[in-house]
């Protein structure tokens, strides 16, 4: 191999002595785009955070064009190239968008900031992933998916040689995907390197020249996408055969336990009205900016409705509050985990039980409770950490999505909206929560999936309400439910507009 770009020699990486990572050796060419997959904890994210600078290898070397590099941190991974998309954001959000684009690499000229020429790179930055987002717009004010663009943004807005993406693609939908391939597509052209760690494997096939599987820390193999399907890649990443991904669908009852009527909120959502019967998995389809976030924060009292009723039980109720969401026993698992889903900070014992925190204190927090029950959320999802009191920032992406549903999971609901529940997570765990959320309504428990992943609502619900514009343009039963007709709808080629 003549052409290479890094090259690793070795690499291992120890947490208090526990080895995470076990002597990798990959040689990653000019041009190439180099995929990385594996289950969650697998050490997809620690290897690009060695190359990029975040974290120094316990044992090992890296070569960066032919020569040894000690990387000191990611700005000096930056000054010799290499740039990285990480799979948390990085984003400050009390800052604008340009500024965080240019954080640390402010334009000056004689020690003055040039703000107006850094707004205009970050329109025709912006433009490149044809997004229309305001140079000056407050990052909180922004979508998962528009903060996604913007760090994505902020790794091309410097000319790099290795660009890094750890899950880019986890909170975008289809047509924002096909234009970060586009860009991925014309970066390769003009020799950039590119490093993709994904969990869709398809995509990986599709933007791959090269893939490595890692497992437990280890190299299982590097092959070229041509030589192996998707089947192969997931045998590879868990080890052994995998049974069927959706279970058996159960049948609902009749009963009508929640039902929305009329739900508006000006310039969101217009004239919602559905029922979700005991028992069920509806699904809500279409694409982003079709208002199934929005309708859900207007549901549990996040965002407040003009008009509009919901309705649980036959009896209509206030929410004003996610408290009141809980107390009404609906659970609501954020698309968000990092802005809303988990606190970051704290440990999982903290974050599973932190909205049902009421039901555990007296008068003082009842310690011994709160730890049972996170230990019985641990061997339900199979999470996997030092312990139950490290902080969550500590844990992979995967994982920290788990915590999130366990803590959504605490006050036992019998209403559980989920929104983009697999996002991030790897083959063999989204099957433990189709699984969950068959048991779930085998118990009785009515469910709202949000998904921009056809495959999970295809496989998974009783009927899809597919959203464009904040209104409803089709429900979906039986044979209904297939690809065609939820696209038709989601675009509104069929359905009222
Ligand atoms: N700073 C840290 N301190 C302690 N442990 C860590 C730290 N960073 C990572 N780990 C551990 O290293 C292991 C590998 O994590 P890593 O984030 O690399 O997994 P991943 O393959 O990216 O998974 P995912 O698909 O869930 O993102 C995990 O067990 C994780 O808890
Ligand atoms: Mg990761």
């Amino acid at each position: 191999m003549g052409d290479a770009l890094i090259k690793t020699q070795g690499i291992s990486k120890e947490f208090s002595g526990v080895r995470v990572l076990d002597n990798i050796d990959i040689e990653i060419n000019r041009g190439e785009i180099f995929g990385i997959i594996g289950e969650n904890v697998a050490g997809k994210s620690t290897l690009v955070k060695i190359l990029s600078g975040i974290y120094t290898p316990t044992e090992g070397k890296v070569f960066f064009e032919g020569n040894e590099v000690d990387i000191k941190d990611p700005l000096h991974a930056k000054a010799i190239g290499i740039s990285i998309i990480p799979q948390e954001f990085n984003l400050i959000n009390e800052l604008n968008v340009y500024e965080n684009i240019f954080l640390g690499s402010e334009i000056t000229r004689r020690g003055f900031l040039k703000n107006r020429e850094m707004k205009k790179r970050t329109v025709s930055l912006l433009e490149e992933l044809k997004k229309s987002i305001h140079p000056e717009e407050k990052i909180e004010r922004l979508s998962v998916a528009q903060k996604q663009m913007v760090e994505i943004a902020k790794a091309i807005a410097f000319d790099s040689k290795l660009l890094i993406m750890d899950e880019p693609t986890t909170v975008l939908t289809l047509n924002e995907i096909e234009i970060l391939f586009d860009l991925m597509r014309n970066l390769k052209e003009s020799g950039v390197t590119i490093i993709y760690i994904s969990h869709k494997l398809k995509e990986v096939r599709e933007i791959c020249d090269r893939v490595l599987v890692l497992r437990d820390g280890k190299m299982i193999s590097t092959s070229r996408t041509d030589e192996a399907d998707e089947e192969e890649m997931a045998r590879r990443m868990v080890g052994r055969e995998l049974s069927q991904v959706f279970p058996e669908k159960v049948s609902p009852s009749e009963e009508i336990v929640f039902e929305v009527e009329g739900l508006t909120s000006h310039g969101l959502l217009e004239d919602i009205s559905f029922g979700l019967r005991k028992g069920e998995i509806l699904g809500f389809a279409g694409l982003v900016g079709a208002g199934r976030t929005e309708l859900a924060e207007t549901i549990i009292g996040i965002r407040k409705k003009d008009s509009g009723k919901i309705i649980i039980n036959g009896r209509p109720v206030e929410i004003k509050s996610p408290i009141d969401a809980v107390k009404n026993k609906i659970a609501y698992l954020s698309e968000d985990r990092q802005g809303s889903g988990v606190i970051t900070s704290f440990d999982m014992i903290k974050n599973t039980t932190l909205i049902s925190l009421p039901a555990y204190s007296k008068i003082l927090i009842n310690s011994k409770l709160e730890k049972e029950k996170t230990k019985k959320y641990v061997d339900k999802f199979n999470i996997r950490a030092a312990s139950l009191k490290t902080r969550l920032e500590f844990f992979s992406g995967g994982n920290q999505q788990k915590v999130s549903l366990a803590k959504s999971l605490d006050p036992e609901p019998e209403i559980f909206i989920f929104d983009e529940p697999t996002r991030g997570i790897d083959v063999n765990a989204k099957r433990e929560i189709y699984r969950f959320m068959n048991e779930l309504v085998r118990e009785g428990v009515s469910c709202i999936l949000i998904s921009s992943e056809l495959e999970e609502i295809i496989g998974m619900c009783n009927r899809v309400i597919v959203m464009k514009e904040g209104r409803i343009t089709g429900i979906l039963e039986g044979d209904h439910i297939n690809e065609e007709e939820i696209m038709l709808y989601a675009t509104g080629l069929k359905g009222v507009a």
